[in-house]
């Protein structure tokens, strides 16, 4: 490790107090905190409790303040509808104050929670900002969601206003958002107030009562309104992000931490100053765009690129780097299957020869872990730093990374690098004992978690603490498993709960268990994450049916599949699904799956000492095969 990287993590790990006091000078607080940490009930800290900020006077205003104003603040491009636009910190600050205005005249005021469904358009953004300026809780839901998922949201915030779009598009289809808004507000047992629409040009939609508004009426007499000062531990939003069971968990971010721990990872993670130009190719649906689309670059004062295409198709594999050289871009920050995807569209690379990236630095990759193949040919290509870095809707900001901003670390291929400063990450194994380097064992993170992280889950403190905090005392559970090696670096090898990772999103397998399960001919399934060269997981469905069901397989399959489309999301990817005759099980009756996965993955599996019938392994094995799922 390098000397003035492990000087200044040893200090954020040994004194987080001083550390975290020290950086949250450089945010604006209306009244700076006198307390940093409150470890008086744990596992719920309270970080800068007696601060007051906003979020989005840190996001926009204060660059005004300080001279900024007319600097391009955010750059939409979208190959997909051909529009492209640039608005200035004043610019979008006027726009995000009259949205603002909206809803606080539609009602919404302080700790209102709104729910924002929106493709990648500005508007989105400024909807975000707006609930930051006036105090309201927003919750955005990623638009690949089914109404099904988009309902649970909306009971579990009891939202006040729900804030959507006409439409989204997606390579060779149109999202209408109009219907599934509707098929979820019927689902849902809460009923939002009302509903603020923005009308996409050319895709104009029905609004049906006095309680649906178009964007453009809302703002109609808008004046621009302030921040509001908003307590440190207010909440900034919830995330939902999925769980163990159907029913997702609501990550809140607290104000005045998630504004001190983002605004310093653009200079001490990505090396990214003010005057650089940034761009992280995720969705805001997800906790990427949350922090690196949105908050992030806007705290630290820098450009920002929303964008509305895929890495492929949208329309070739050479638009990133068209975006890139285009906008000057610094640094990228997206998924490795993005990477794999214009791999696999242009393997030589000769869309990225016909474009001057000269002011290219790094590219940061997360989501899933990097297969050193990808980054291997990424490196190859860009000729900069790839950096494989680790970190979960929970924490918000990466917790393992090469701190490219204090100083370089070397790469080593497949590992997610070194805990960031703040996190202090542990193995431990089942026994609760420490692992020793290069030993396997479930990753955790001594408590308290840094500012930014999550302090609580939404209205379910209960559920926060067993979940996270009850089976290592004193840890944070990350469930993810890996190992740490001899120095230092950090390896993620894999989730020990039925989290899967599909082109970068997360998908809970139980989720799309439940839904199969009410297929009226199922009688049990099992639904795991095979491995697969794109997405780097799939989803795939097995099927034991009720006796003396009447329905052909294929149709049974075919039903299943629109099933989980439909209540799900087709983000879900599910389209794999197979009739077998049983599950393995063992003797308590629990599912085999990750058996299952074992086989369906060729990898070297034990025969579980508690499985209930052994020749069942070999029935699911020739259905894979026959299947095509296995090759022999
Ligand atoms: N709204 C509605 N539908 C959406 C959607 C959205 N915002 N995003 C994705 N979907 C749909 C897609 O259209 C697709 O539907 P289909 O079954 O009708 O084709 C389905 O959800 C699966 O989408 P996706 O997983 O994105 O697969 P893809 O085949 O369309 O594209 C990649 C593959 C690799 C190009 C794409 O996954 C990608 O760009 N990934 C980048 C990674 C990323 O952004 N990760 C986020 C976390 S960092
Ligand atoms: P999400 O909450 O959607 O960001 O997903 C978080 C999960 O994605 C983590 O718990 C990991 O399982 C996985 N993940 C994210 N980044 C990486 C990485 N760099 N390497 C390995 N797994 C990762």
């Amino acid at each position: 490790m390098n000397l003035k990287f492990k000087e200044i993590y040893d200090n954020s790990i040994k004194n987080p107090n001083k550390f975290w006091e020290d950086v949250s000078k450089d945010i604006f607080w209306y009244k700076k905190p006198s307390k940093i940490l409150n470890q008086s009930n744990p596992p719920f800290y309270k970080w800068f409790e007696d601060g007051t900020t906003n979020t989005c006077y840190n996001a926009l205003d204060i660059h005004i303040q300080n001279g900024l104003g007319d600097k391009t603040a955010l750059i939409y491009d979208s190959p997909i509808t051909g529009k492209k636009s640039k608005f200035t910190f004043s610019n979008l600050k006027e726009k995000v104050a009259k949205f603002a205005w909206a809803l606080q005249n539609q009602g919404v005021g302080k700790g209102d929670r709104v729910i924002i469904y929106m493709p990648m358009i500005p508007e989105a953004v400024m909807a975000m900002l707006a609930c930051g300026r006036i105090g309201a809780i927003h919750s955005v839901v990623f638009g690949g969601f089914a109404a099904n998922e988009l309902a649970s949201r909306i009971d579990d915030s009891k939202a006040k206003i729900l804030v959507t779009a006409s439409c989204g598009f997606e390579p060779g289809r149109t999202v209408e958002y109009k219907p599934l808004v509707d098929k979820a507000l019927e689902i849902a047992k809460h009923k939002p107030e009302k509903l603020i629409l923005y009308q996409r040009e050319g895709h104009e939609v029905d609004l049906n009562n006095k309680n649906e508004i178009s964007w453009n009426d809302a703002i109609k007499s808008a004046q621009e309104v302030d921040c509001v000062e908003m307590n440190a531990n207010d909440f900034a939003y919830i995330l939902y992000t999925s769980g163990t069971t159907g029913i997702p968990k609501g990550i809140v971010r607290d104000i005045g931490g998630h504004i001190v721990a983002l605004k310093w990872t653009m200079k001490n993670i990505y090396n990214i100053n003010q005057d650089d130009v940034w761009w992280s190719a995720s969705d805001i649906g997800w906790i990427v765009g949350h922090s690196y689309i949105v908050y992030a670059p806007l705290f630290k004062g820098c450009t920002t690129v929303l964008f509305e295409g895929k890495p492929v198709g949208t329309p070739d594999a050479g638009v990133f780097w068209r975006v890139i050289s285009e906008y000057k871009i610094k640094s990228l920050f997206t998924a490795p299957t993005a990477f794999r995807a214009i791999k696999k569209e242009d393997p030589e690379g000769k869309f990225f020869s016909k474009y001057d990236l000269s002011c290219f630095e790094s590219l940061f990759l997360a989501g899933e872990r990097a297969d050193p193949d990808t980054l291997k040919w990424a490196e190859s290509l860009l000729k900069v730093p790839v950096i494989d870095h680790w970190w979960q809707t929970e924490t918000s900001w990466a917790i393992s990374s090469n701190c490219t901003g204090i100083e370089m670390q070397k790469t080593k291929y497949g590992s997610a690098c070194m805990p960031v400063p703040g996190y202090d990450v542990k193995v431990l194994k089942s026994d609760k004992s420490e692992a020793k380097a290069n030993e396997m064992g479930d990753i955790v993170v001594k408590l308290p978690l840094p500012p930014g992280t999550f302090p609580t889950l939404w209205n379910a403190d209960e559920r926060y603490k067993k979940t996270y905090m009850s089976n290592y005392e004193g840890y944070y559970q990350t469930y993810d498993a890996g190992h740490i090696d001899e120095d230092g670096y950090v390896w993620i090898m894999s989730r020990t709960d039925d989290i899967i990772n599909v082109a970068g999103h997360r998908l809970s397998t139980g989720a799309i268990e439940e839904v199969l399960s009410e297929h009226k001919s199922v009688a049990e399934c099992a639904v795991l994450g095979i491995a697969d060269k794109l997405k780097g997981q799939l989803p795939i469905g097995l099927l034991a049916l009720k006796s003396g069901v009447k329905q052909t397989n294929e149709e049974i399959i075919k039903e299943c599949i629109q099933m989980v489309r439909n209540k799900v999301g087709p983000v879900a990817a599910f389209k794999i699904a197979i009739i077998v005759k049983r599950l393995p099980k063992t003797r308590s009756g629990k599912i085999l799956r990750g058996t299952i996965r074992k086989i369906a993955d060729k990898e070297v599996y034990k025969m579980p000492a508690t499985i209930d019938d052994p020749a069942i392994l070999d029935e699911i094995r020739q259905d894979l095969i026959n299947n095509k799922i296995l090759k022999r």
